[in-house]
């Protein structure tokens, strides 16, 4: 039988990671993946061809309807959606291979197929060619998620789709209904809006994207609605009919009443579920809590010695980047090295167009946890290299504490606040405080400029903005 120091179920950012960071630490280490290509949901399904596809709408969006105002015109901008997903299945195939190689670079021995505890140490694996039983000091489940079903909408893979299928639609759906405008419901619903589908989202809460303040989410709901995204805030969807047609009729209820919205397909995106089919926690006696989730300790160990779990399996925000750190972390204190997750400075972002993206707490959060804060917001209007590049919409937001100026938090709605997050997460890293972030200097002409105002702004000390 097989014998490793560290056996990793699942290959997706949390267990690729945590792979690849044993290796370095010498220990011997394998990784168990059910299918044929490595890299998990994120790679294959979700983070990387969600990107391609946002890259390649926002560009075809701009030629037709941004491109004028720049002087640059041209007849006959089409799409060619089989041309566009083969590009993203493209990008998905370079990805995953690089998983692969860094797996074969760093002797890392992948197992192909489904992972099972079986107890003491050991793992079954069941492949095409059968099962093989493997043992290993140490087991970490990384198995991630899958989208959760609405009770009343299952989903059949043609009309009520999951992000699975709705990042390759082989046709642009004249119309779509999003349910749930969290992370999937904006990205998914700005991709095939941009293609020309007629989009409504409907949303049970009285605002889209909920983890944000109002002011921010109500900001980034005015431009998707500009764009062409229709909302229905406070929708509770409560039942469904499937026509002849195909088409979808949906039941709602919406401020007690009731409403109906019919569309070509319906895209359900209202959370992700911990994915534990078939892994044999009852064989060990791990028992998942109310969410589905695997229980850890502050060490990612589970109930049973010798067995951990990282990433969407367990409890926290269900994002790549929060599994990989969970990852490196799992493998350093198996090594009997110091790993930690600094869970308060996990950053967040929506890669829309513009992106919002967000570190650390809310307005509302300080509120509710009685913390005076002072503030200080930036709009890009005034920023020179906005408004060179035609992209004005939005916002940057500072959350300090009002004692001390220590930054809590960090809120952007910009083209490109994905890459803008990045400062404010490395200056909340180290403890720095909004007058840390005003006082550095940022290359002008940069958007990046409106986080040091927006910083200054906090004790009212903007350049480029009257201090109100
Ligand atoms: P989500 O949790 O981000 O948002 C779901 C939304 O659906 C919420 O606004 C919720 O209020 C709403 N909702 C729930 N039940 C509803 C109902 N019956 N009717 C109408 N609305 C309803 O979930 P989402 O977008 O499916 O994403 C799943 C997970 O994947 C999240 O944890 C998310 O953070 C992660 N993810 C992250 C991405 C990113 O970082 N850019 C991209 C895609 C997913």
């Amino acid at each position: 039988m097989k014998s490793f120091d560290v056996l990793i179920i699942g290959s997706g950012p949390g267990g690729y990671v945590a792979a690849i960071k044993a290796a370095q630490l010498g220990l011997k280490t394998a990784i168990v993946e059910k299918d044929p290509y490595l890299g998990g949901t994120c790679l294959n399904m979700g983070c990387i061809p969600s990107k391609a596809l946002l890259h390649s709408t926002e560009m075809f969006h701009f030629l037709k309807d941004g491109s004028e105002a720049h002087g640059i015109s041209g007849d006959n901008i089409a799409v060619d959606i089989p041309a566009l997903m083969k590009r993203k299945q493209g990008v998905v195939d370079k990805m995953s291979g690089g998983v692969a190689l860094l797996m074969k670079g760093n002797g890392v021995e992948v197992l192909t197929g489904l992972g099972s505890l079986e107890g003491d140490g050991k793992v079954k694996v069941t492949g095409e060619k059968g099962d093989e039983m493997v043992e290993a000091q140490n087991i970490i489940l990384a198995t991630g998620s899958a989208p959760v079903e609405l009770p009343f909408l299952p989903f059949d893979g043609q009309h009520i789709v999951s992000s699975d299928e709705a990042i390759a639609f082989d046709a642009i759906p004249p119309s779509l209904i999003v349910i749930g405008a969290g992370a999937i419901g904006l990205e998914l619903g700005s991709v095939w809006s941009r293609l020309g589908s007629e989009v409504t989202v409907l949303e049970f809460l009285p605002k889209i994207a909920p983890t944000f303040d109002d002011d921010i989410s109500k900001l980034a709901q005015r431009i998707y609605k500009k764009q062409g995204i229709q909302f229905e805030l406070s929708t509770k969807v409560t039942g469904a009919k499937l026509l002849d047609d195909g088409r979808v009729v949906l039941r709602a209820e919406q401020k007690g009443e009731e409403k109906t919205y019919e569309a070509d397909r319906v895209l359900v995106c209202v959370g992700r579920k911990p994915y534990t089919d078939k892994l044999g926690l009852e064989k060990v006696g791990i028992e998942t809590d109310k969410q589905g989730r695997i229980p850890i300790n502050e060490q990612f160990q589970t109930s049973v010695p010798g067995v951990f779990a990282i990433g969407d399996v367990t409890i926290g925000p269900m994002l790549a980047h929060k599994a990989e750190e969970e990852g490196v972390a799992c493998i350093e204190l198996i090594a009997g090295k110091g790993g930690h997750v600094n869970y308060d400075v996990i950053p967040n972002v929506i890669y829309t167009d513009p992106e919002i993206a967000s570190v650390g707490i809310t307005e509302q959060q300080a509120k509710e946890q009685d913390i005076p804060v002072n503030t200080g917001k930036f709009q890009f209007l005034a920023n020179g290299r906005a408004v060179a590049s035609g992209v004005t919409d939005g916002v940057v937001k500072v959350i300090a504490d009002k004692e001390t100026d220590k930054l809590l938090g960090v809120q952007i709605v910009a083209h490109g606040a994905s890459e803008l997050i990045a400062a404010a997460v490395t200056h909340m890293e180290y403890g720095g405080s909004a007058e840390d972030m005003g006082r550095t200097i940022h290359a002008h002409p940069t958007m990046s400029e409106a986080m040091k105002e927006a910083a200054l702004a906090v004790n009212r000390e903007a350049i480029h903005a009257i201090n109100k």
